[in-house]
């Protein structure tokens, strides 16, 4: 009876096709490691963020009279509002721990060189768009340190010349950050930025099946059609899609291998995810932070005004440089260089095993260069802490600038053929 009710659906809409073509009969590399559980670990966050968000707000109230007091109601009086709240506090942080690792990836194997440089693409525009959504979300509940964030960057956009103090206006909707401010980041926060967020989500992943998996050894597992013996072949059914046009090789069906695999991730991350959530939400004033226990309060400044933790390492940049001006555009500079990095990397190796020590020392300090920059976003700005960002921020722009220059003529090992295991 179900056969015969796939069909009649199959007719109609090609369900099982784009089962096959997209989960079951997917050829993904036999090597994945453990830096590819992120993606994954990305969709669950969210699904989460999605479910709880709309849950959320059946109890929250969009004014600034009401906000602060509707978030207290949903903590103590809304049946499971408490783990609500929680799940979604909790999930924006968690969010930035996965698309970060999943990003590190990406810069560790190449995953951003060609042919996948539109995937790179469509995954910074998730980032740039991820941070705006989280950046609205954290003037939802009207706390002090709510109104003061979101009063420091939009004033930023004041920096810039002849437009500046008109747009500032236009984006608070007021002369001052008001429940008018408030209305239109929940509007922008519930919908308008997550069905942006899921239609980019479905690109990456239309662009990723397109183009195939990279893998921890930076190697093709497609190649031209008639190259390989037939006894090199994958021994697997791969759906037509993929097999019209490569030899396929060193891959298994992405199901049942790896969607088993996955969910052993899942299962890891959620004891993590849990443990924080119902031990340590306010993750130590870095996830919740202290001054937001406070309603908003146009007329008492929060002792450090300081953005949480995932905003950091741009925060830092921006707050380094001297000027207001000069330090938004070296701010928007860190994430453009990141869209550009794969017109930075002239390398034709991917994955960092097989590139020189020039690129593993880079990559390095890049990634301590980040934390550095991280940490001291939370920090207040004392002349130390500024000196120590300024390094850091050169560590930051450096990577790419390195990078330009010395993978031109790399000296790299050989790649491998196939993957090694
Ligand atoms: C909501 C956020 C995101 C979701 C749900 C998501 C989802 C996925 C999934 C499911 C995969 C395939 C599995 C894997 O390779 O881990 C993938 C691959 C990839 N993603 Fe994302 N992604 C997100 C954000 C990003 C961001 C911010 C970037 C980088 C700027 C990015 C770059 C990539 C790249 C380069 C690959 C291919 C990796 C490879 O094959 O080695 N993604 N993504």
């Amino acid at each position: 009876m179900f056969a015969n009710f796939m069909a009649w659906i199959d007719k109609r809409l090609p369900v099982t096709d784009c089962w096959n073509k997209h989960l079951a009969q997917y050829p993904a590399p036999k090597n994945f490691n453990f830096w590819y559980f992120f993606g994954s670990l990305a969709m669950l966050v969210l699904v989460n963020q999605i479910l709880t968000g709309v849950w959320l707000t059946m109890s929250y109230e969009p004014s600034g009279d009401g906000a602060f007091a509707s978030i207290e109601y949903i903590m103590r009086d809304v049946d499971y509002g408490w783990l609500l709240r929680y799940m979604h506090s909790t999930g924006a942080s968690f969010f930035f721990i996965v698309v970060y690792l999943h990003m590190f990836r990406g810069m560790m194997y190449g995953s951003y060189q060609k042919p996948r440089e539109l995937l790179w693409i469509f995954g910074m525009l998730i980032f740039l768009v991820l941070m705006a959504e989280a950046f609205m979300g954290y003037l939802l509940p009207w706390g002090n340190m709510s109104y003061w964030g979101a009063q420091v960057i939009i004033s930023l956009f004041g920096a810039i010349p002849v437009i500046g103090d008109d747009l500032t206006q236009w984006i608070r909707g007021d002369y001052v950050i008001s429940g008018a401010t408030l209305n239109r980041f929940f509007a922008l926060h519930v919908i308008a930025m997550p069905l942006v967020l899921v239609i980019l989500v479905f690109l990456h992943i239309l662009a990723l099946h397109e183009v195939g998996s990279n893998n921890p050894d930076g190697t093709e597992i497609k190649k031209k059609k008639g190259s390989v013996k037939p006894e090199e072949l994958s021994k697997f059914k791969f759906h037509k899609h993929y097999t019209d046009k490569y030899d396929i090789v060193d891959a298994i069906p992405f199901h049942p291998y790896y969607s088993v695999k996955d969910i052993m991730g899942v299962a890891f991350f959620l004891f993590i995810f849990c443990w924080v959530m119902f031990f340590a939400p306010e993750g130590g004033g870095f996830f919740i932070e202290a001054p937001n226990f406070e309603p908003a309060n146009g007329l008492k400044t929060p002792e450090h005004i300081v953005p949480v933790w995932y905003f950091g390492p741009f925060y830092t940049i921006l707050r380094v440089v001297p000027d207001k001006l000069l330090g938004a555009v070296a701010m928007f500079g860190a994430i453009i260089m990141l869209f550009a990095l794969p017109w930075f990397d002239r390398g034709t190796v991917k994955s960092m095993k097989f590139r020189c020590t020039w690129h593993k020392v880079n990559l390095f300090q890049f990634t301590i260069s980040f934390i550095v920059l991280a940490i001291l976003g939370t920090k207040a700005a004392t002349p130390l802490n500024n000196l120590i960002g300024t390094i850091a921020s050169f560590g930051y722009f450096g990577f790419f600038i390195a990078l330009w220059f010395y993978s031109k003529n790399e000296n790299t090992k050989p790649v491998p053929e196939r993957v090694s295991k």
